[in-house]
């Protein structure tokens, strides 16, 4: 228990005190980013060189290309120039934004019976992260500033981020259902207020309503882009329900899962609104390759926040996925040191104790760390990838929101 408890104050110096409300707030100032910054790399400095091993030839296939990854003392973004005030800007561009998309997507879920009107406004009440919008906004605006437009968001690419949005919600919905889980976002899950069955009707109604908006955009590309993002939601989902017998296999199965769950919905969503745009397509691959990245790290960051946060900060119960007999990256980390885990993670942590031993693993060992080094790894690639866009405050507001996903607590 001590231990447990020294590994979680280790964890919490390097995090975490930007808030969503800070980042979307226009008078939030790069102030705060720059102490968070100063924190993180204090942290990355106590944990120079991560031995991944085994791990990082299952990550090398995933973008980040190292056996050995070092997780560099200098800051996050060093060769990203901040001017105070300009990327403040561009969040108010797309606070506006943001602003009526809970509007608009109620105004989408055109529902006549009552009952069913309820359960899919449920979610869309304002107060979540809205991270899947704000990404898409802020990507429309820095391709159309790249490709030389104005850099005002389309219609049609404002659609895009009402689409993912509602996809993502529907997912959720039905997540909670095969999670069996009590409480979403701070407040009861859809499916222990209406029950399953209706619960399950109204993500398939958000779902069809998302269907519909993107059949309206008429761009088959797009099209077929978002129908993808779907089939792999649902595989991601699959994927988790199974876990690799073969040890070596594991890691990349974790990561293919996290792409088709969590990241291909961000990069696909950020590569329409460039395609939207009308841009070349080594833009549409940049949009796509950040979306990727950002969503990989999201992923990464959420699994960490499993372990790491309380209840109240996440608005759902810590050690869930542990409870469901997942084994996210903190695990598979922990499995370095403490290779018992392996047994425990084939029979899913389905034997009195097992919880408990493997979370303790985890704070005994670097898993916590090592989690969140790979998602600095993955951020710092999607920087990158941002710098081939052209210089604009939309660009800079997307550097930043990697730091912002590197420091979230919910
Ligand atoms: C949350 O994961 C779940 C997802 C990101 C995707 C869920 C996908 C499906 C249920 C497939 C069906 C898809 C559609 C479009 C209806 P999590 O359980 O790790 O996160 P949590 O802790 O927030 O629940
Ligand atoms: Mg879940």
């Amino acid at each position: 228990m001590a231990a447990w408890l020294a590994s979680c104050r280790r964890f919490r110096f390097g995090a975490h005190t930007v808030t969503w409300y800070s980042y979307l707030r226009p008078a939030a100032s790069f102030l705060s980013t720059t102490a968070h910054s100063r924190s993180l790399h204090s942290f990355c400095r106590a944990s120079q060189v991560i031995c991944l091993s085994k791990m990082a030839k299952a990550v090398s296939t995933c973008c980040i290309p190292s056996r050995q990854m070092h997780v560099s003392a200098a800051p996050l973004h060093a060769t990203y120039k901040s001017k105070e005030g300009f990327s403040n800007d561009a969040l108010q561009l797309i606070h506006t934004d943001l602003q009526s998309l809970c509007e608009d997507i109620k105004n989408d879920l055109v529902c006549i019976n009552p009952g069913l009107r309820d359960i899919t406004h449920y979610y869309f009440d304002g107060k979540g992260k809205a991270f899947r919008p704000t990404l898409v906004l802020l990507m429309a605006r820095s391709c159309n500033a790249t490709c030389g437009n104005s850099r005002e968001v389309t219609m049609a690419q404002r659609t895009i981020a009402r689409i993912a949005e509602m996809i993502h919600t529907a997912s959720l919905i039905h997540d909670d259902i095969i999670d069996q889980a009590d409480t979403r976002r701070g407040k009861l899950a859809a499916s222990r207020i209406w029950g399953e069955r209706k619960a399950i009707l109204a993500g398939d109604f958000i779902l069809s309503t998302a269907s519909v908006a993107l059949a309206r955009l008429g761009n088959e590309h797009v099209i077929s882009m978002v129908a993808q993002v779907v089939e792999d939601l649902v595989r991601g989902e699959f994927m988790q329900l199974g876990s690799k017998e073969n040890e070596n296999e594991r890691f990349a199965h974790y990561l293919l899962k996290t792409f088709k769950k969590t990241a291909s919905l961000m990069a696909h969503s950020c590569k329409a609104v460039a395609v939207l745009g009308n841009a070349s397509v080594a833009v549409q691959e940049t949009a796509y390759l950040f979306g990727k990245n950002v969503g990989m790290a999201f992923q990464l960051i959420d699994d960490l926040l499993d372990f790491t946060a309380c209840t109240s900060q996440i608005g759902k119960p810590t050690a869930a996925d542990l409870r469901l007999g997942l084994a996210t990256c903190p695990v598979l980390f922990a499995c370095e040191k403490y290779p018992e885990l392996h047994s425990m993670i084939m029979r899913r942590f389905g034997h009195a104790g097992d919880v408990e031993r493997a979370w303790t693993c985890v704070f005994e060992s670097d898993g916590v760390q090592q989690t969140h080094a790979l998602a600095e790894r993955y951020c710092k690639e999607a920087v990158k990838t941002a710098q081939r866009l052209h210089d604009s405050p939309e660009r800079e507001a997307l550097i930043r929101l990697t730091d912002v996903l590197l420091t979230r607590k919910k």
